[in-house]
């Protein structure tokens, strides 16, 4: 009945997936204090090597992207080392993964780089509009009201981004998914509710998608469009509020990417059966509407919904995220037809 997530599956000619099921990039803040992955994450990723494709937790480019406690990083050699014995797990048996690059933008605190920013405490975000709201798992830290990036600040952004995409490549990753979704520094450019620029970077669609597409273009020159893939959230809901001229900015921001030729396009929600005014329904259904290449499916899917949205032409793969907490063997269970193990938040307090 869920034959066809198992069929292979090409992004491109580089790189081609054994299946149809990703697992989902799944922050679970086990790095350790140097944000340096351990050898218990190299073998909780090697437990799920028989994902088509592993998208790694999210991993900051950088210290003021830090947001939660002991997620790893990709900007130390100590941290691309580590990686290296990850991928090199991974790849020994059989398994491919790509790095998910994060910087939290407004969703930083400076508790987490007050010792190694070069004396910076700034948050950084595209408008000085903060959220409400603590740092989770540490109630008593507020979110701080950011800085407006200045055009500075944006070029090296983008060159930090550049870096650790290299960084990737050079710690054997396959590729790398920018984090563009779920309210991080990226998606804050293409919302309004979090873009109140009146530059170049601000007020229209095209500009509100200067910085995200200068990011895109500027990894893809450095690693190849076949290395690069993008998760983004046309429906806010994550530290956002709905409005509805963000359709706007998504339709031509979908249009932009259309001709990068991207590995793939990764939706970020947690359900994709809400639904957005604005987009006259699913993300996912709107993605599909306005761009045509590899899309990956996500959001509180069974396999056998997914199977049948891919059968449905709904999207192409399909992202399976707190199922594969529960089910290190998610992908033999699904193929054996075996009963998977309900998920629930006291698991992620270990690395099974
Ligand atoms: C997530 N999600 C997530 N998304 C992302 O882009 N980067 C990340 O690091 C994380 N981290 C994360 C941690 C935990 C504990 C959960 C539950 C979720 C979202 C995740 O990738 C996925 O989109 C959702 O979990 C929805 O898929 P499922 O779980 O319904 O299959």
């Amino acid at each position: 009945m869920t034959n066809n997530l198992f069929q292979p599956y090409s992004l491109n000619s580089t790189i081609t997936l054994n299946n149809r099921i990703l697992m989902a990039p799944l922050t679970r803040c086990m790095a350790d204090d140097n944000l340096v992955p351990t050898v218990a994450m190299a073998e909780y990723y090697g437990r799920r090597v028989e994902a088509g494709l592993i998208i790694s937790e999210a991993t900051i480019i950088r210290p003021d992207g830090q947001g939660n406690p002991n997620t790893p990083g990709l900007f130390t050699q100590e941290q691309i080392n580590a990686w290296k014995f990850v991928t090199k797990t991974v790849h020994n048996k059989g398994g491919k993964i790509f790095a998910q690059l994060w910087h939290t933008g407004r969703v930083a605190h400076p508790h987490f780089f007050k010792d190694n920013n070069n004396g910076s405490l700034d948050v950084l975000a595209p408008s000085s509009v903060g959220i409400e709201g603590t740092v989770p798992r540490m109630r008593d830290l507020n979110y701080q009201v950011p800085k407006a990036v200045t055009h500075q600040d944006i070029e090296q952004l983008i060159a930090d981004y550049v870096q650790a995409a290299k960084n990737a490549i050079k710690a054997g990753f396959d590729g790398v998914e920018i984090h563009g979704a779920n309210g991080y520094l990226i998606d804050q450019f293409l919302h309004h509710d979090s873009n109140r620029r009146t530059d170049e970077y601000g007020m229209t669609p095209e500009n509100m998608s200067r910085f995200p597409l200068a990011v895109v273009d500027a990894v893809i020159d450095s690693i190849g469009k076949d290395r690069t893939a993008l998760r983004i959230s046309p429906g806010a809901y994550f530290f956002m509020s709905e409005d509805a001229r963000d359709r706007h900015v998504f339709d031509y921001f979908l249009k932009e990417l259309e001709h990068r030729n991207l590995a793939f396009l990764h939706l970020g929600i947690f359900d994709d059966s809400m639904k957005f005014d604005y987009l006259d329904g699913q993300a996912s259904s709107y993605i599909r509407a306005n761009y045509s290449q590899t899309l990956v499916g996500v959001g509180s899917y069974t396999p056998e919904s997914a199977s049948s949205a891919i059968a449905a032409n709904k999207f192409d793969l399909i992202a399976i995220g707190r199922p594969f907490i529960a089910n290190p063997d998610y992908v033999a269970r699904v193929r054996e037809n075996k009963k998977l193990v309900e998920y629930n938040a006291d698991m992620l307090t270990s690395l099974l």
